[in-house]
C-alpha cells in the first residue's frame, strides 16, 4: 500500500466529522481505494479552541500554509473567501487533489480555480458545495452530461428550510429558530448568507453553470431571502392551502432572446406539492431533462455529518486517481473482495 497524504483545513462542524470519518474509517475506504490514507494534519484558527472531535491534539496547526505543501489531497472546509482561494491555488500549484465544501468561493472564483487546476492535471472535487449529503453535483456533471437539462427547482438551504419549517410547524420566530439552526451546525458562519439568500444564490449559480453548460456569474441570479417573511404570513400561508419555501429557480430560455435565468425568492407552494413535505434542514432538487425527464434529489441539506459523508466520497475519488493498480473504479467485481452473509428474507418494507 502506498499512503495518500490528506490535509485537512477547518475542524468546525464538517471539518472535524470528516476528520473524525477519517480517523476511524480509513481502513475501510482504504481497501476501497487500494491505497493507506493518512490524516497529516488539520488547518484551525484557535489551537485552544473546545471541539467535540477524537482528532488528537498533535495533529492540529494554525499553520495551513506549510500543511498543504506535501499532501496528495488538501479537503478545504474553513469557509470565506480567503485565504481559502489562497491556499486552494496553493495545494493545486503543489501538486495536491483539491475537494471543497466552499459554495460561497466557487460562486466566486470558480472559474479561477478550475482554470488552475486543469492547467496543472489536478482536480478540484466539489460535491458538498451542494445539497449537503444530496449527490447532485456529480449526476449534473456526468449522469446527464449527455442530455439537455431544462430546469432546475428546489431547496438548497437547509437553514432557511429549517426555520420556515419551525415557524410554520411550531410558532417559532425567525431568531428563535436561526439560534437553534446555528447549534446544530446548519448555518454559515455568517448566517446572514443563509437567511438572505446569498447561500442559495451561490448554490444556483453553481447548479445552473454545470446544467446549462455556461458560466452564471453570482451577480446574474435575482436573490430574495426570508428577513420580510413574518409569522402571520407563514399562519395565512397554510391556512390558504400553502407553505412558504425559499426556492431556487434556474431554467434555460430557448429562442432569440434566450438564456439562461437563475432566482432565490421565497415561494408559495401548495401544501400537496412534494416540496411542502420536506422539513427540518432537508433540501430537495427537481431537475427537468429533455431525454430523461423530470428527477428529483433530496436529502439532508445541512449538518456536519451529513456533508461529512458527500466529502468522503470526494476523497475516495481523488484517492483512486493517485493509486495505479488499485481498485479504480467502483465496482463490486474484484474477485479479492468479501462475500457478505446474506441474513436475512423479508417481505417487509
Ligand atoms: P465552521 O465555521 O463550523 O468551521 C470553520 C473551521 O475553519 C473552524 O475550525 C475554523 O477554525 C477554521 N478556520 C476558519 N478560518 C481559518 C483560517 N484562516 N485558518 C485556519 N483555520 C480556519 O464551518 P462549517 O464546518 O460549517 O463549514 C465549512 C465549509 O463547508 C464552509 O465553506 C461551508 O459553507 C461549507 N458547508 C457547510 C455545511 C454545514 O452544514 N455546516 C454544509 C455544506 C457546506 P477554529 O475552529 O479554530 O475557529
Ligand atoms: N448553511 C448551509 C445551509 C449549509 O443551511 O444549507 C449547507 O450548504
Amino acid at each position: 500500500y502506498r499512503n495518500l497524504r490528506v490535509a485537512v483545513l477547518g475542524a468546525g462542524s464538517v471539518g472535524s466529522q470528516v476528520a473524525d470519518q477519517l480517523l476511524t474509517h480509513g481502513p475501510e475506504l482504504s481497501s476501497r481505494i487500494g491505497a493507506g490514507l493518512e490524516l497529516v494534519g488539520v488547518a484551525v484558527r484557535d489551537l485552544d479552541a473546545l471541539r467535540d472531535t477524537a482528532i488528537p491534539r498533535e495533529l492540529l496547526t494554525t499553520d495551513a500554509e506549510s500543511l498543504v505543501v506535501g499532501a496528495d489531497v488538501v479537503i478545504e472546509l474553513m469557509g470565506g473567501l480567503e485565504p481559502a482561494r489562497t491556499l486552494i491555488l496553493k495545494a493545486l500549484n503543489a501538486g495536491a487533489d483539491v475537494i471543497t465544501a466552499n459554495k460561497a468561493l466557487l460562486a466566486t472564483h470558480g472559474p479561477e480555480l478550475f482554470d488552475a487546476a486543469a492547467q496543472v492535471g489536478a482536480q478540484l472535487y466539489y460535491e458538498a458545495a451542494v445539497g449537503g449529503a444530496i449527490p447532485i453535483i456529480r449526476p449534473l456533471r456526468d449522469s446527464l452530461a449527455g442530455d439537455r437539462v431544462t430546469r432546475i427547482l428546489g431547496i438548497v438551504n437547509g437553514t432557511t428550510n429549517f426555520i420556515l419549517d419551525r415557524m410554520d410547524t411550531v410558532g417559532e420566530s425567525l431568531e428563535e429558530a436561526l439560534a437553534t439552526a446555528t447549534e446544530l451546525g446548519y448555518a454559515e458562519a455568517d448566517p446572514t448568507a443563509d437567511i438572505e439568500g446569498y447561500d442559495a444564490a451561490q448554490k444556483a449559480a453553481i447548479l445552473a453553470s454545470l446544467a446549462f453548460h455556461t458560466r452564471v456569474p453570482l451577480e446574474s441570479v435575482h436573490r430574495e431571502g426570508i428577513t420580510s417573511i413574518s409569522h402571520e404570513q407563514v399562519v395565512a400561508a397554510r391556512k390558504a392551502g400553502y407553505v412558504v419555501k425559499l426556492l431556487a429557480i434556474c431554467d434555460r430560455v430557448d429562442g432569440e432572446n434566450g438564456g439562461v435565468s437563475a432566482r432565490v425568492h421565497p415561494a408559495l407552494v401548495p401544501v400537496d406539492h412534494p416540496l411542502a413535505a420536506v422539513h427540518g434542514a432537508n433540501n430537495a432538487v427537481f431537475v427537468e431533462a429533455e431525454a430523461a425527464g423530470p428527477l428529483m434529489f433530496y436529502g439532508a441539506g445541512a449538518g456536519g455529518i451529513q456533508t461529512a459523508s458527500a466529502v468522503l466520497g470526494d476523497v475516495v475519488s481523488a484517492a483512486r486517481r493517485h493509486v495505479v493498480g488499485g481498485p479504480g473504479v467502483a465496482e463490486s467485481q474484484h474477485a479479492n473482495l468479501p462475500v457478505l452473509p446474506i441474513s436475512a428474507v423479508t417481505t417487509r418494507y
